[in-house]
């Protein structure tokens, strides 16, 4: 399993040799990303209970008689090094990153070949496949950037939203981490990391901006106003489009061990975009919400009525069968991401009028790799008079780095939890977060196309951190 460990860059320098921020610190001095310096204070009291809350998380009491505050240690930014773990679908990821953005090291171990045999994630196999490696991914990630566990300053962990199995791994591997080597743990929204990797890419990217996250899971439209607000703006009342473009690869008999969706941009520069007149997705909602599943649908009649059998490969089929195969895919192409196009415009108009400052729109996730959408994006975005900010690949599908980064914005705020007890037992019951989302919804864009469940939702990471800001 280790041969398949996708190291994506390597380390790049040890750390300085200023004294390693202890236990329990303050920040005083640090380069904030507005460029004003900021005081950063540990916000814990004494741990009273082995169960922590997203609340308590949030919590900034300062208790003169905590020896937390007897024990600060002034840091500046740039000596924070923060391990990222990502563990909440199909990819196990590590990475080391500074505090000034530096990446010391990026790992990535990918389940392409269960992939391939399931044609999707089983959450059990994914499980099983996350801790064969996540031992492997997090060593080598320290290693990488020359570092120990000893070395770093807290451990930022993706909880949710995800599939609860694979969360665990990354949060068991976090604790075991943090409470062994004395570290505070950052608890990280997967969907917030994938906007907030713009801002270490990007050092003018300042709130408030806009954010179209598209991924596997996930199709969220959002401004962010400030570090842990934001607004939803749209969503998918169905599925995502990295769903659609797997599902259309593995029909169209695509070769699946790199995931569906690049798979699927290759075969459709080949083909013609226009060849089949897909309808666009939700025409008469004039909302900034998306929908997949009927499109999914067409394509699947596609398919079906032009006899394309997905048990031939693509490599093995004749040259016309490809070329049915090519335009299919082209034409699906054209159609999600003109969905995409369509939703981002109505939204920049929206958010324009909540925010009329924004300048950019970050298109992040693993579907935003995808080059075709980055284009088609862009021109809507200058069309509007606003800038495109797009994570390299690397950093758009699931990645340590993002969720490192996050936990070094939301440390930067005081926004940690304290080392975990040691005795943590087997069976501790983490708090995960499988459906969490990340912002409340526009009230004036509210579908009424939606018919989204909502049992068993978490409370929205912004309305928990507008909750402890009211309290405090
Ligand atoms: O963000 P991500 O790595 O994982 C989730 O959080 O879901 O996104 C994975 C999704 C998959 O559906 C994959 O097929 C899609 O991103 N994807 C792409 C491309 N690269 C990855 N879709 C279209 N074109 C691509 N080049
Ligand atoms: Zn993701």
């Amino acid at each position: 399993m280790l041969s398949s460990l996708l190291t994506l860059s390597s380390a790049i320098s040890r750390l300085n040799s200023r004294p390693k921020p202890s236990l329990h610190y303050a920040l005083s001095s640090f380069k904030a990303p507005k460029s004003h310096k900021q005081q950063i204070r540990p916000n814990w009291s004494p741990r009273t209970s082995s169960l922590y809350s997203l609340s308590a998380h949030f919590s900034s009491s300062e208790n003169s008689s905590s020896p937390i505050t007897q024990m600060q240690t002034i840091v500046s930014k740039d000596d924070l090094v923060v391990l990222g773990i990502e563990t909440s679908c199909d990819d196990t990821a590590a990475a080391v990153v500074r505090g000034n953005g530096e990446i010391l090291s990026q790992v990535v171990s990918s389940q392409a070949d269960l992939l391939e045999r399931y044609g999707g994630v089983a959450p059990k196999m994914a499980e099983e496949a996350h801790l064969q490696v996540i031992d492997q991914v997090v060593q080598e990630a320290l290693d990488k950037a020359n570092l120990t566990a000893r070395d770093v300053s807290a451990v930022a962990v993706t909880i949710g939203p995800g599939l609860s199995l694979c969360l665990r791994v990354g949060v068991q591997k976090a604790h075991k981490l943090a409470s062994s080597f004395n570290l505070p743990i950052i608890s990280i929204h997967h969907m917030e990391a994938h906007a907030l990797v713009a801002r270490l890419i990007e050092q003018e990217l300042h709130f408030p901006f806009m954010a179209l996250l598209i991924s596997g899971g996930h199709n969220l439209l959002i401004l962010a106003r400030e570090l842990g607000q934001y607004i939803q703006l749209g969503t998918t009342i169905d599925d995502a489009i990295g769903e659609a473009y797997d599902k259309t690869a593995k029909w169209l008999g695509l070769d699946m061990r790199r995931s569906g969706g690049p798979a699927l941009e290759e075969l459709a520069q080949v083909g013609d975009a226009e060849s089949i007149k897909f309808s666009t997705p939700m025409k008469q909602h004039k909302d900034c919400n998306f929908s997949y599943a009927g499109l999914k649908t067409q394509v699947r009649l596609a398919i079906e009525s032009r006899n394309i059998n997905a048990e031939i490969p693509i490599s093995s089929a004749s040259c016309q069968d490809r070329s049915c195969r090519a335009d299919i895919a082209a034409s699906f192409q054209r159609v999600a991401v003109l969905h995409l196009e369509e939703r981002c415009e109505r939204a920049i108009e929206w958010a324009r009028k909540i925010e009329p400052s924004i300048k950019y729109l970050v298109v992040s996730g693993g579907v935003a790799s995808n080059q075709y959408v980055r284009t088609r994006l862009d021109l809507i975005v200058k069309k509007k008079n606003l800038k495109l900010v797009c994570p390299p690949s690397s950093l758009c599908t699931d990645n340590g780095v993002m969720v490192a980064w996050t936990g070094i914005e939301h440390f930067c705020m005081g926004r940690f939890d304290p080392p975990p007890l040691a005795d943590e037992a087997e069976d501790f019951v983490y708090d995960l977060r499988p459906r969490w989302p990340l912002g409340e919804e526009y009230a004036e864009g509210r579908s009424n196309a939606r018919s989204v469940r909502r049992a068993r939702i978490h409370p929205s990471l912004t309305s928990l951190i507008q909750a402890s800001l009211q309290e405090h």
